[in-house]
């Protein structure tokens, strides 16, 4: 035991488990939900600039790798407005902005790596004053050939990262034994994360250097750490502050720091307050997104579908530098089994470096690439069995005495996905819809119909075992207004309503006490980035825990005060029953202060039972699995390649939830962004390593049209093995690979025209790829 761990983990008093519970398990709205609609919530770009604040622009490369022979920016000093004009000289810190391994430079010197990197940086008295006078410049390059796909970084043997694998027993020795085998390749793209409030920074000096950064970050003690070092300050003088973010997606997790320390770094050189808000193309072109992957994969099987051995390459294109590739290719390589049991497997990687914008972090984190392998692996199986792909699933689903992952975790609940499973196949009809759609397929010429059911098993916990770990800090005021904070940020998720119903439980107080504060490190330090879905269960506990400790000192005070026995002593309907006596909550906080009774604590939690041996390649990485299922049906043009889906269900796996409202609408976000990843957003680089696809005039984001009209949503009731926050589970990112069935279903739709051939289809489905799979097999009959 170490000191807190009895604080942290212990279990809700028991008649507070259910039946006794006010807030959590609400379908309360989101606290922001109204200024959201509204146009009253506050971003970095609405914060009501300070007096004398400028503005910044950026300039990116011309050309995508290369050296720098001249960056001439006496034009650019020149455009009237201009204050300053920054370039590496300029840094007094480390020109280093990267996450981990000091491979990504503020501005670029000596050498550029991708197309658009930052070069330099204009400050201005207006945005637009800075924006013209970024276009100025005269840059030479000494331009080199760049990679651009998997197969240049393969010729040139470029990584950002060792290759890494993993596995058991002996897959070439299994697929050589099985009575079948198959091989195949799949390409699945990338994806823009396209939040809705672009990358932004609002940096504010204060005095002896300090500095105050607003910033649009999932991650603001990493943005003041990345600000003190380019600064070469202490970090205790940089804080950083988020209200909200307008979506991240993990779009800024790693990658809000650099325009963050561009601000801070103006604001240093200037003397004012200064703000960098990326125009969206720029955004689109500056930022990276979700790793596109090529995977070669090799199965061994029985004339069920059952598999003995599986081998698969997962060849990630992380783009110039490392950033997070270590985690995001990591986890991919976690969900290569997703929810099946693999005898004798190799899960191996290679984190090859191309001149493109650095890829980072994107909802599912690598899982939802990992696992679309093996479910298409899955289909495959069954186009060359001709059994139903529902069946080939349950066949190879993890169940008792074949639970072990490949990374050597035991899945303890493999019931529970078989139950979940089934409960959608019956509840959504399958089999009659199997029959139905065979019938209209064989009567409808050129429109084909598709259905698939796919389950998903995601790990919750970060694979970096120390970002486990949440602080929280709440006051109780005298009138009885309590004051929260914590380390997660709110970037539409619903994490601070959740974290307020769990403090709101715990004083038994209304919620409107609760005031929802903004994140900011000078309250609770040393935080872990929002992330990972891991925010309500880490947040959640550590803020149980400050207000926890608040009222156990309360309920001490008041037995005492009153001599009864603590356990006499009852929070709830906004009042405290002390024996036979009651009072307000605010009389009896405003009591305790003047019997100086401290009122204020901080919490902190950290996950138990987790460990991981990266060398080994062994270990328990993840506290729990969050399981969900989802089944889709759509319609093809066999002339034209376009697609619309006629109906989903989902049945998801999100414990016993803190919020059912909040937990649904994560489903069916999550859901439609997936849908987009894997049917209409696609990312063009031309072979100079530009991207072609930046703005929405050329990159297609699912819009309200696109939800599907038959949509229907359930949740399964359980609860969490795990002691997590009143046995929820993690919502933010696993309901993003549901949306795996579309694309399954469309390759069925393929799949009627030829049947028992292989259907040539990678992600994304756009309609030009469905087509051309059409054309493939034989075009539309
Ligand atoms: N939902 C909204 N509305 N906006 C977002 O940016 N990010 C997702 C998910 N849901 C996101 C979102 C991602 S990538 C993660 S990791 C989780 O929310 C993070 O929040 P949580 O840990 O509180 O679930
Ligand atoms: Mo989410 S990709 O873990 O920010």
């Amino acid at each position: 035991m170490r000191p807190n761990d009895g604080a942290e983990t212990a279990p809700d008093a028991p008649e507070r488990e259910e039946e006794a519970l006010r807030h959590v398990r609400r379908p309360l709205p989101h606290d922001s939900g109204v200024k959201h609609a509204s146009g009253a919530a506050t971003y970095v770009d609405d914060i009501r600039a300070p007096e004398g604040t400028l503005h910044l622009a950026v300039g990116g490369s011309p050309k995508a790798r290369g050296r720098l022979l001249t960056l001439d920016l006496s034009a650019v000093r020149a455009h009237p407005g201009v204050v300053a004009v920054l370039t590496a000289a300029d840094v007094p810190g480390k020109n280093d902005i990267a996450p981990a391994l000091a491979d990504d430079p503020l501005f670029a010197e000596g050498e550029v790596s991708f197309h658009g990197q930052v070069l330099f940086a204009v400050v201005a008295e207006t945005r637009e004053a800075a924006r013209r006078a970024a276009r100025l410049a005269k840059v030479e390059i000494e331009a080199e050939r760049p990679s651009v796909t998997v197969e240049d970084a393969l010729a040139r043997g470029e990584t950002v990262l060792p290759d890494y694998a993993f596995g058991r027993g002996d897959p070439d020795a299994a697929l050589a034994a099985a009575p079948r085998r198959l091989e195949g390749t799949l390409r699945i793209g990338g994806q823009e994360h396209f939040y809705l409030e672009g990358q932004a920074a609002l940096a504010v000096p204060g005095e002896d250097g300090d500095i105050t950064v607003h910033s649009s970050t999932q991650h603001p003690t990493e943005v003041q750490h990345v600000v003190a070092r380019v600064l070469g300050i202490p970090d205790a003088f940089v804080t950083c502050e988020v209200r909200r973010m307008g979506g991240g997606f993990g779009g800024k997790e790693s990658q809000a720091t650099q325009w963050a320390a561009l601000a801070a770094l103006a604001a240093r050189v200037t003397g004012r307050p200064c703000k960098l808000r990326l125009d969206r193309d720029d955004d689109m072109a500056m930022t990276g997104k979700r790793h596109d992957f090529r995977v070669g994969w090799r199965v061994g099987f029985d004339d069920d579908g059952r598999i003995a051995g599986y081998d698969v390459m997962y060849d990630a294109r992380c783009g110039y530098s490392a950033d997070l590739s270590l985690g995001v290719v990591d986890r991919a390589m976690f969900h290569a089994d997703n929810a099946y049991f693999l005898p004798a497997v190799r899960v191996a990687s290679r984190r090859l470096k191309t001149n493109t914008v650095s890829n980072t972090a994107f909802r599912g984190f690598g899982g939802p690439q990992g696992m679309l392998a093996v479910e298409r692996v899955m289909d495959a199986i069954a186009w060359a069995t001709g059994r139903d792909p529902l069946d080939v699933r349950k066949a190879n689903f993890y169940a008792p005495g074949r639970d072990r992952t490949p990374y050597g975790q035991e899945v303890e609940d493999a019931d529970l996905l078989r139950d979940l499973v089934e409960t959608l196949e019956r509840d959504c009809d399958y089999r009659v819809r199997r029959g139905a759609i065979a019938a209209f397929n064989a009567r409808s010429p050129i429109l084909k119909k598709g259905l698939a059911l796919t389950p998903v098993k995601f790990g919750i916990s970060f694979t970096l075992t120390h970002l486990n770990q949440a602080g929280a800090l709440v006051h109780v005021y005298t009138d009885g207004s309590i004051h929260l904070n914590h380390g997660g940020t709110e970037m539409g998720q619903g994490l601070f309503i959740k974290v307020a119903q769990v403090v709101a439980e715990e004083f038994g107080v209304a919620l409107e006490r609760v005031r929802i504060t903004a994140t900011t490190t000078a309250k609770v330090p040393n935080t872990a980035p929002t992330a990972a879905s891991a925010g309500s269960d880490l947040n959640g506990m550590a803020a149980r825990a400050a207000a926890r400790t608040i009222r156990k000192r309360l309920a001490a005070f008041a037995a005492e005060t009153w001599g009864v026995p603590e356990a006499e002593v009852a929070f709830r309907d906004d009042r405290v029953f002390i024996g036979n006596e009651s009072l307000t909550f605010g009389e009896l906080a405003r009591k305790a202060h003047q019997a100086r009774i401290q009122l204020s604590a901080a919490g902190f939690y950290r996950t138990p039972k987790i460990h991981w041996d990266r060398d080994k390649g062994e270990g328990r990485p993840f506290f729990y699995f969050a399981y969900g299922a989802a089944c889709s049906e759509v319609t093809i043009d066999t002339l034209t390649g376009e697609m619309r889906v006629d109906r989903i269900d989902i049945l998801h796996d999100v414990g016993r939830s803190l919020n059912p409202a909040i937990d649904i609408g994560q489903i069916e976000g999550g859901f439609v962004q997936g849908m987009g990843w894997l049917t209409t957003e696609e990312l063009i680089f031309d072979e100079e390593g530009r991207l072609l696809t930046h703005a929405p005039s050329t990159y297609k984001i699912p819009v309200a049209s696109d939800v599907p009209a038959d949509f229907r949503v359930a949740l399964y009731p359980s609860g969490n093995r795990e002691e997590t926050i009143y046995r929820s589970k993690a919502v933010g990112e696993p309901p993003l690979m549901l949306a795996i069935c579309v694309f399954s279903a469309i390759a069925d739709a393929v799949h009627s025209l030829a049947p028992g051939r292989p259907v040539p289809l990678d992600a994304p489905a756009t309609p030009e790829a469905i087509l051309k799979a059409v054309q493939m097999l034989g075009g539309s009959p």
